[in-house]
């Protein structure tokens, strides 16, 4: 068993669409084994961003990802961090493939709905972030 941490980011938390995510999460047979909502402050979003910060979107970035409440979790299962990945669908939206969630649910390259960790290093590090005081 795999884990990986994700992220419903705050334009999709606004439109109502936690449970849709979270079906179509469930339903892939992902678990979701630990989530939490809230609203991150701009120190928290930048730590959690700092491999992006040299890149010109990172400002624009952290103001998005602190704008309004996200939905934290982990997930766990076989290979959680390449499957969650597919199931989320490309960075980009216009490049996610059909049935993706970013393809789905997505509003731009920026609020594209969902973070999932890359690579099981990054699920490792994101998932202490986040979730590693217990
Ligand atoms: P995420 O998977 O959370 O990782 C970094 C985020 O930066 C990405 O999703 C997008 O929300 C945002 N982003 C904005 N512009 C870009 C870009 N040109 N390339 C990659 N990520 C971008």
């Amino acid at each position: 068993m795999e884990k990986t941490f994700g992220i419903i980011k705050p334009n999709a938390v606004q439109k109502n669409l936690i449970g849709k995510i979270l079906t179509l999460i469930e339903e892939s047979g992902l678990k979701v084994v630990e989530a939490r909502m809230e609203t991150l402050t701009k120190p928290q979003a930048e730590g959690f961003y700092a491999e992006h910060k040299e890149r010109p979107f990172f400002g624009s970035l952290v103001n998005f990802m602190t704008s309004g409440p996200v939905l934290l979790f982990v997930l766990e299962g076989n290979n959680a961090v390449e499957n969650y990945r597919k199931l989320m669908g490309a960075t980009d939206p216009a490049k996610a493939a059909p049935g993706t969630i970013r393809k789905l649910y997505a509003d731009s390259l920026e609020a594209n709905s969902v973070h999932g960790s890359d690579s099981t290093a990054s699920a490792a590090r994101e998932v202490a972030y986040f979730f590693g005081d217990k």
